[in-house]
C-alpha cells in the first residue's frame, strides 16, 4: 500500500523573494559601516534589552544578517541562525568564527523554514519583517518551528499611529523599499497577532515607531 507523506511547503511570491535576496546580498559589505553610527546610538542598546529576555535554550535567530546578535549569545544554548542572503549568512559565518560560537548558520527563506514543527524554545529576530515580502507567512513559520507556549521576541520598526507621521512614512515608502529593501510601513504587532501568535508585551522604543514585541506561540 502506496503511504501519503504530507510536505509542508507554504506558496511564495518567488519574483518578490529573490529581489529582496539581490537588495540584501548587495547591501552585505557595506551594512555593518552604514549601519555603525545607528548602532553606537540606539540599537546596541535595543538588542541588550531583546537578548536580556530570552529564555532558550535552543534557539532560532531569523534574518541573522550578518550576525550583529552573535555577541548576545550565550554558549549554554543550542543556537541556529538562518537569512535569504547568502552574501550576509558568510559574514555571520565569519563573525560567529570570530567570536569562537558554535551556531549553525544557514541559508533560508523565513516564509518556508526547513525545520520541523516546535524545534525550537525561542525564536528571535531583529528588523527583519519589514523586509519579508509576505511578513504573516513568515510569522506562521515561526509559530510553526517554535513550540506550542514558546517565547517570540521581535526588534522591529513600524507604521506610526500619528499624523503627519503616517502619510509621509506611507508615501516614502516605494523608495526606502528600493534603496535599503526595508518597508517602513508595516503593521508588525497587527501581522503577529495574524500569524496566530499571542502578544505578551509590546514596548515603545522609540516615538512609536520601533518596538520591542514578545509574543508566545
Ligand atoms: C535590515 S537586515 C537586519 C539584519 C539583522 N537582523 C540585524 O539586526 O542587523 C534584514 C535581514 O533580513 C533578511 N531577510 C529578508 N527577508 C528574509 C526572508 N524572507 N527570510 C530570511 N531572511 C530574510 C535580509 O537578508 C537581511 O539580512
Amino acid at each position: 500500500m502506496r503511504q501519503t507523506i504530507a510536505v509542508h511547503q507554504p506558496s511564495v511570491d518567488q519574483p518578490q523573494t529573490d529581489a529582496t535576496r539581490r537588495r540584501y546580498d548587495r547591501q552585505a559589505r557595506l551594512y555593518d559601516l552604514t549601519e555603525a553610527p545607528m548602532e553606537r546610538l540606539a540599537f546596541s542598546r535595543w538588542r541588550s534589552l531583546l537578548w536580556s529576555r530570552v529564555a532558550g535554550p535552543r534557539v532560532l535567530e531569523v534574518g541573522v544578517g550578518t550576525g550583529k546578535n552573535l555577541p548576545y549569545y550565550s554558549p549554554q544554548w543550542e543556537a541556529a541562525g538562518i537569512d535569504l542572503s547568502p552574501k550576509m549568512v558568510e559574514r555571520a559565518r565569519r563573525r560567529a568564527a570570530t567570536l569562537g560560537l558554535a551556531v549553525e548558520l544557514q541559508v533560508m527563506d523565513a516564509q518556508a523554514l526547513a525545520f520541523p514543527d516546535a524545534s525550537f524554545d525561542t525564536v528571535v529576530a531583529t528588523f527583519v519583517f519589514c523586509s519579508v515580502p509576505d511578513p504573516v507567512q513568515g510569522l506562521r513559520e515561526v509559530r510553526r518551528v517554535c513550540r506550542p507556549g514558546g517565547q517570540v521576541l521581535l526588534l522591529e520598526h513600524v507604521l506610526s499611529r500619528h499624523q503627519p507621521a503616517r502619510s509621509i512614512m506611507q508615501a516614502l515608502n516605494p523608495i526606502m523599499v528600493r534603496v535599503t529593501g526595508a518597508n517602513i510601513n508595516r503593521e508588525t504587532v497587527t501581522n503577529v497577532q495574524r500569524a496566530g501568535l499571542e502578544i505578551v508585551s509590546v514596548t515603545d522604543l522609540f516615538a512609536g515607531i520601533v518596538k520591542l514585541i514578545e509574543a508566545r506561540a
